[in-house]
């Protein structure tokens, strides 16, 4: 019998997360729980320290408190979790979370150029993550890179150029089937439409959108742009100066916001 959501382990769980570089600077004392399927908005202006909780949350930078929790694929992973599958992420070492990085996870970042290698071919940055994991099969690779090339509207027939020569939305593009192709069964996105012209960035957000849904993609996703977090996020945590203010249902936390400084976030995009 399927048990309710509420009963399921989290597939990630943060405990009073903590690293911060200064008062006010980074993230303090934060705790949330994902489940498989859900994208978790994290919002807030520009230095609210979003891109810090990402980053201690994917292994890249060591909380000064607090413990991230992730609930492996015990298939995969063995070594080093519970009999749940509970790992603690500071706790099992650079080369496991390394390991879960290549295996289980996708980062995307803000610029594509901290995701791809830009002078290799755009089928090689694809087929590499999946070389990672075992497959070596030419021909398999070379059609995985066409078809994803193909699902993030990016011509298959530039499988062979280099991502040197494509703009930062092809890119982008490109990034985003590179960590997909694997199927992570997490995502972390900082600011995925971050730093692309307004047009560019819309027909980014529908194809992420539309990915997103019918990968059913767990995903955490830092965003500055609050109609980004609308189309995409079915839940949102607000940060201001490093903390969480208000966190809730993405419907219920743009459409009433009950904190001051939520109310002043979603007021100041609704003003021209
Ligand atoms: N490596 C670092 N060393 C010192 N200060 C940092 C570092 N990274 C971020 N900060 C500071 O921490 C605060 C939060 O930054 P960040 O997490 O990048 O915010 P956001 O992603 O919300 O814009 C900022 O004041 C920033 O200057
Ligand atoms: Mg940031």
């Amino acid at each position: 019998m399927k048990r309710p959501q509420l009963e399921r382990p989290a597939l990630l769980e943060a405990r009073g997360v903590t690293r911060l570089y200064g008062p006010g600077k980074g993230c303090e004392d934060i705790d949330f729980r994902l489940h498989e399927g859900e994208v978790l908005g994290i919002v807030g202006e520009s230095g609210s320290g979003k891109s810090t909780l990402l980053r201690t949350l994917c292994g890249m930078e060591t909380p000064d408190a607090g413990r991230v929790v992730y609930h492996s694929d015990v298939e995969r992973c063995l070594d080093g979790a519970t009999d749940d599958g509970e790992l603690d992420l500071y706790a099992i070492g650079e080369a496991r979370r390394r390991a879960l990085l290549r295996m289980e996870w996708g980062l995307v970042h803000q610029n594509p150029r901290d995701g791809l290698r830009l002078g290799v071919s755009a089928g090689a940055n694809i087929g590499e993550r999946l070389m990672a994991l075992g497959d070596r099969h030419y021909g398999q690779l070379r059609a995985a890179g066409q078809d994803w090339m193909g699902r993030v509207e990016l011509d298959p027939g530039r499988i062979d150029d280099a991502p040197r020569h494509f703009s930062g939305g092809m890119q982008q593009r490109l990034q985003i089937a590179r960590t997909l192709v694997t199927r992570p069964r997490l995502v972390f996105m900082d600011e995925p439409t971050g730093g692309l012209d307004v047009s560019v960035q819309a027909r980014l957000l529908d194809m992420l959108r539309t990915l997103v849904r019918e990968l059913g993609l767990s995903v955490v996703l830092v965003t500055h742009d609050l109609a980004v977090a609308r189309l995409l996020a079915d839940r949102l945590m607000v940060m201001c100066r490093g903390r969480v203010v208000e966190a809730g249902l993405t419907d219920q936390i743009l459409d009433d916001p009950q904190h001051a400084y939520t109310q002043l976030l979603v007021s100041s995009v609704l003003t021209p």
